[in-house]
Formats: C-alpha cells, sequence, structure tokens
C-alpha cells in the first residue's frame, strides 16, 4: 500500500536545496521537509547535542509518516546517523530508513575521477573527519584537503552575501594552492553558491543537490519495496520547528516557489 511519504530533514532551511532537486527528479512522491531551525547553527555545538536534535527531529518525521528519510545534514550525517541507524531505528522502525549525504557524495567524486579533493564544512563536520575516514574505506590513495568554514552558513542564514566573495576567497585559495582537483560542498547551505566558486576559480565543484536525487534514484531501483510505499500525489509539506519572516522567505527564495512553511513543536 502507498501510504507514506518521502522526508528530507536539515538543520535549517539549507537542505530546502536538496529538496528542490529532489522535487525536480521525482515530481509526484509526497515529501516531507523538516528544518530544525530553532537548533541551527548545528555545526557548533557537541555531537550530544546534535544527535539529540537529530534524533527528536527524526523521530517527529517518522510519527508524521515518512518511510524514508534523506539527512540532507552534513553535520547530522557526520555525527548522528551510524548511531541512531544502529540504535534508535533498529529499535523502532526497523522496516524504515535514514540515508546520509556523505558516503553517496564521496563515491560520486571517486566515479569521476578525482584524485586531489578539497573538502568545506562546518567546524563539527570537518573535525569529525568523516569524509577523509570515509574516503580511506573506499578509496586510500585519493588525497583529501578539509578545511572548516564556519562563516558560510551564517552569512547565507542572514543576508551576507555581499561579503561571500572575500569570504570565499580566505578559504578557498589556500586549497587551491596546494593543488585541489575539485572541492566538495560537505555542507547543505553551499549549493546556494556552487555557481559563484565555479566561475570565481573555474574548479569542479561537487555539490550535494547534484547528487543526491540521483543516487537516491539507485536507491530505489535496489529496495522497491521501500519506494514501492511512497504516496504519488505530489504533496509536499515544509515544517520548520521555529518560524520568522525571514525563515519564510529564505525557503520560497531556495524553492524557486511558493512554500507554505509550517511551525511544528520537535
Ligand atoms: N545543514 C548543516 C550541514 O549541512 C549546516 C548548518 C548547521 O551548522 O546547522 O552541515
Amino acid at each position: 500500500m502507498r501510504d507514506m511519504k518521502l522526508g528530507v530533514f536539515d538543520s535549517g532551511l539549507g537542505g530546502v536545496l536538496i529538496a528542490r532537486s529532489i522535487r525536480e527528479r521525482f515530481e509526484s512522491v509526497d515529501m516531507l521537509y523538516l528544518g530544525d531551525t530553532l537548533h541551527i547553527p548545528y555545526g557548533n555545538r557537541s555531537a550530544d547535542a546534535i544527535y539529540a536534535y537529530t534524533e527528536r527531529s527524526i523521530d517527529y518525521m517518522f510519527k508524521a509518516g515518512c518511510q524514508i528519510i534523506i539527512m540532507a545534514c552534513n553535520t547530522a550525517s557526520a555525527s548522528a546517523l551510524r548511531k541512531l541507524q544502529q540504535g534508535y531505528l533498529a529499535e523502532n522502525y526497523p522496516d524504515r530508513r535514514v540515508l546520509g549525504v556523505v558516503v553517496p557524495t564521496i563515491e560520486y567524486a571517486i566515479d569521476k575521477g578525482f584524485e586531489h579533493l578539497g573538502v568545506i564544512g562546518t567546524n563539527y563536520t570537518i573535525s569529525s573527519d568523516v569524509y577523509a575516514e570515509e574516503l580511506k574505506k573506499i578509496n586510500p590513495s585519493m588525497r583529501i584537503i578539509q578545511q572548516r568554514t564556519p562563516l558560510l552558513v551564517p552569512l547565507i542564514e542572514n543576508g551576507g552575501e555581499r561579503w561571500l566573495e572575500d569570504v570565499l576567497d580566505s578559504y578557498i585559495q589556500p586549497l587551491i594552492a596546494q593543488g585541489i582537483e575539485a572541492l566538495l560542498l560537505g555542507c547543505t547551505h553551499y549549493a546556494s553558491f556552487k555557481d559563484i566558486i565555479r566561475k570565481r576559480y573555474n574548479l569542479e565543484v561537487i555539490s550535494q543537490d547534484e547528487i543526491v536525487p540521483y543516487k537516491l534514484d539507485l536507491y530505489f531501483e535496489r529496495h522497491p519495496e521501500i519506494y514501492n510505499r511512497l504516496l504519488l500525489s505530489g504533496q509536499n509539506e515544509f515544517l520548520v520547528s521555529d518560524i520568522t519572516p525571514s525563515y519564510i522567505e529564505n525557503a520560497q527564495r531556495l524553492y524557486g516557489r511558493e512554500v507554505n512553511l509550517k511551525h511544528v513543536e520537535l
């Protein structure tokens, strides 16, 4: 029976870019987006805090009828995904799925044949070393240089785009000087300026909004039992744990069309 939804989870609104590209590929799947705007940014918090916020959000989404949830947030994927899959999910919802974004993104970079990769992400994502660790398991010969870029999310969330290029220069020029072939954007929000990076530095950019829908399609091919549970009436629900006029404006700008953003208590 088709009575379930596809979930997209992020710490805030950056993941709307992933929801948008998923919607472009899967026009009729019913989708529920949850942004934990009350607790953003996750990237400067402790592992315990990120885990607690993530579990609460995922729990809400399962209770709201999600069969499968894309954990679009890299910080949550780095910190909470494995623990959540092995504990909470196995105990409470063994027939449902939560998929992270780190491994699919690394697989894509490997398939593209890059050998020297730059990765940018939040303080937590980079400190966790998740990209280097996962890469080591799949392709130990690939070189990786990582850079924390904590100013980028606040800049995007607070309309600070006019300082973006200066901030990007200071983060990305040193990576280019070390000879990276491609830059992996390890944070949902960064997809919003992927074209600025491509143009300004003439660099190959690996952006998750271009990867996740494609990887999800492959996943559904391997797991028709999951896809066949999803409602196909093209409904969207956009939920946030805190709401302000600028969140509403941001969600619409990122989604590229009208969004009925609703506040929920987690
Ligand atoms: N969504 C987060 C990520 O992808 C970034 C924002 C945050 O720090 O919460 O890493």
